[in-house]
């Protein structure tokens, strides 16, 4: 069975992702920080769909806590992780002034680096048996010069860094996507109506279809992927430029462990 690791997998968008990954036959890794929601939720996926899932209690905010996990994703052989997962996430609700130097970093902590981090944990094995796939989730925010933390920089730095990553992918058979969620309706949250509010499960079900797609960005419910489509519109041919240039370089011996192995086909990636 392949094996999908998310991070966050035991509330919201990742427990929405573990549910359609366990049914579509997928063993799953799942972290969190906390372990009990974490083991409540592995049970209840055992039991409803009869995978495998491991457990990882980590906070990613935290290098020394992030390792273990790390080590996991870069594991070869059985137990190789082929779908990883970049869900977690957060976002400090105050002005920016108003944040704790602390605060803002732990939100540039999870939402950068525990995303850099995992995913280049993740690439080289998954280029060297030439199979894999990286979800990172970002967000609308990542678009809106708005007022706030460093949420929305931050979300926008995911979109940028998913990008980077799939032209450095182009040529292997491993793909990356940038999911732009949108605000996402919580049970018992009172009024959620209008196209602002995005259900989870059609978000992630969204996401799989243009991975499988090849896409490079997901950008699920019409209101919002009108608005993407216009403010993409030109960072769609400067990919498309950034694709023709780079192949005349060879990007991906940066990320290549081995070097001795033949190039496989281009192809994929349209955006
Ligand atoms: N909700 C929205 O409307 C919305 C909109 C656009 C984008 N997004 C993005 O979607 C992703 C998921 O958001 P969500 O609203 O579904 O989140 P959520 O319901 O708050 O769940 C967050 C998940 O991440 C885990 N988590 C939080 N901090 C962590 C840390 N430091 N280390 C490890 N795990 C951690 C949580 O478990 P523990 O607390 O046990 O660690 C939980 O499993 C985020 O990247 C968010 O920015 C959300």
């Amino acid at each position: 069975m392949p094996i999908a690791l998310i991070t966050g997998g035991s509330a919201g968008l990742g427990h929405a992702f573990a549910h359609q990954l366990a049914s579509d036959g997928y063993d799953l890794v799942l972290v969190a920080r906390n372990a009990d929601r974490l083991r409540g939720v592995a049970e209840g996926l055992r039991i409803q769909y009869g995978v495998a899932v491991e457990v990882i209690t980590a906070d990613l905010a935290r290098p020394a806590s992030r390792a273990g996990v790390e080590r996991r994703i870069a594991r070869r052989g059985e137990g190789a992780v082929d779908l990883l997962i970049n869900n977690a996430g957060c976002e400090v609700y105050k002005e920016f002034g108003a944040a704790t130097p602390e605060e803002l970093q732990a939100e540039v902590d999870l939402n950068i680096s525990a995303v850099m981090q995992l995913t280049r944990a993740a690439l080289p094995a998954m280029i060297d048996r030439a199979n894999g796939a990286v979800i990172n989730v970002a967000s609308f925010a990542g678009y809106l010069p708005a007022r706030g933390s460093a949420y929305g920089a931050s979300k926008a730095w995911v979109l940028a860094f998913t990008d980077t990553v799939a032209a450095s992918l182009v040529g292997t058979d491993v793909r990356a996507i940038a999911l732009c969620a949108g605000r996402l309706r919580r049970p018992g949250a009172g009024r959620q109506r209008g196209p602002l509010w995005l259900d989870a499960e059609d978000v992630v079900a969204q996401c799989l279809s243009d991975l499988r797609r090849g896409r490079v960005m997901c950008t699920p419910g019409w209101l919002y992927r009108g608005l993407v489509g216009v403010l993409e519109s030109p960072r769609r041919t400067l990919r498309l430029l950034a694709r023709v240039a780079g192949r005349s370089r060879s990007q991906n011996q940066a990320i290549r462990p081995s070097a001795a192995r033949p190039r496989i086909r281009r192809e994929r990636n349209q955006d």
